[in-house]
């Protein structure tokens, strides 16, 4: 049986996208609890959403008094075992296939049987992720996008043992969170990554080759393709080791050269040239403040 959604928890909050799916989950009303193995994220986090949430009351989008309902109602942990008591987990830890298979593993000796696991994988298998753990019908793909506490889109996707019931229960929740559902099934990549991964390693060879400098080649794109954000910015704004992840799990699934993770992304990322979140990737950044409000 799959039970209502009261309390959620979120692995790897300290991270780019695990901090923006908390708010996404308190917002909503949502008893949210912030797990990450690194303290410092977490409270690199917990400031990041008391500005968020700062930016929200000033623009008038919450009361004074609704931000201080919602921040009470979440919670930081560095112990999994206080995850204990959450309806869904949702997973969004480093995109690695051993890491997450291990976390639902520990998961399912700490969490009640109905509890729903769902993973945030950008190019990993939920069928595989789900096979670290006994429930493999309770485990769902819910991948939001960056920023996820302004970005709508949700692709859900299914694993190859997961339930009706559990799909079902977790597309309601990314409903009541006032995301956008788009059911995908469980190929790598999904719909976005699938595009995105090569595209934006494309991106990086054109600059490693000299074609133009990052700003020209995100001029192009947007000026000649009507997008909003150019790849090496939306790059600086995904984090540089995380695309080192994306394309080392992307490749060897798909085989693609294009997905291969490109020579200059891999020296950048060794030089802490991370994007934004280090204050410099192809372009500089004042601090690393989180989007929107
Ligand atoms: N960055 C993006 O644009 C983006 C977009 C959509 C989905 N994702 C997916 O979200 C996930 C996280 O990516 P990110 O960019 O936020 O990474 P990140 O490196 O910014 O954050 C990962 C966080 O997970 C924590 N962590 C790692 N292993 C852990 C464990 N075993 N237990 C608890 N915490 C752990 C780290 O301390 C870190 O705070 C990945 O699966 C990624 O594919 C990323």
């Amino acid at each position: 049986m799959t039970g209502t959604i009261r309390t959620v928890g979120v692995c790897g909050a300290g991270g780019t996208m695990g901090a923006g799916i908390a708010i996404v989950a308190a917002r909503a009303g949502y008893r949210t609890i912030s797990f990450d193995r690194s303290a410092e994220a977490l409270a690199r986090a917990r400031k990041q959403t008391e500005a968020f949430f700062a930016k929200s009351v000033e623009r008038q989008k919450l009361s004074a008094e609704e931000r201080d309902v919602i921040l009470a109602s979440m919670q930081s942990s560095t112990e999994l075992a206080d995850l204990g008591a959450c309806d869904l987990v949702i997973e969004a830890v480093f995109e690695a296939l051993s890491v997450k298979q291990e976390l639902l593993g520990d998961l399912d000796t700490i969490c009640p049987p109905q509890t729903i696991f769902a993973s945030n994988t950008s190019t990993l298998s939920i069928t595989e992720i789900a096979s670290g753990c006994k429930r493999p019908d309770k485990v769902v793909g819910m991948h939001f996008c960056l920023p996820a506490q302004l970005m709508k889109l949700i692709e859900m996707s299914p694993g190859i043992l997961t339930s009706d019931e559990t799909m079902q229960a977790a597309w309601d929740f990314t409903e009541r969170c006032g995301q956008i559902p788009v059911k995908t099934q469980d190929k790598p990549g999904f719909i976005l990554n699938a595009l995105l991964v090569p595209f934006n390693n494309d991106a990086i060879r054109a600059v490693e080759a000299g074609v133009a400098s990052p700003a020209d080649i995100d001029r192009a794109i947007k000026a000649g393709l009507g997008y909003r954000m150019g790849p090496l910015e939306l790059i600086d704004l995904i984090g540089l080791d995380t695309q080192v992840r994306l394309s080392e799990a992307f490749y060897p699934i798909t085989l693609d050269q294009r997905a291969a993770a490109p020579p200059l992304l891999r020296r950048m990322t060794s030089a802490g040239l991370l994007g934004r979140k280090a204050g410099r990737g192809f372009f500089t950044y004042d601090g690393n403040a989180m989007f929107g409000a």
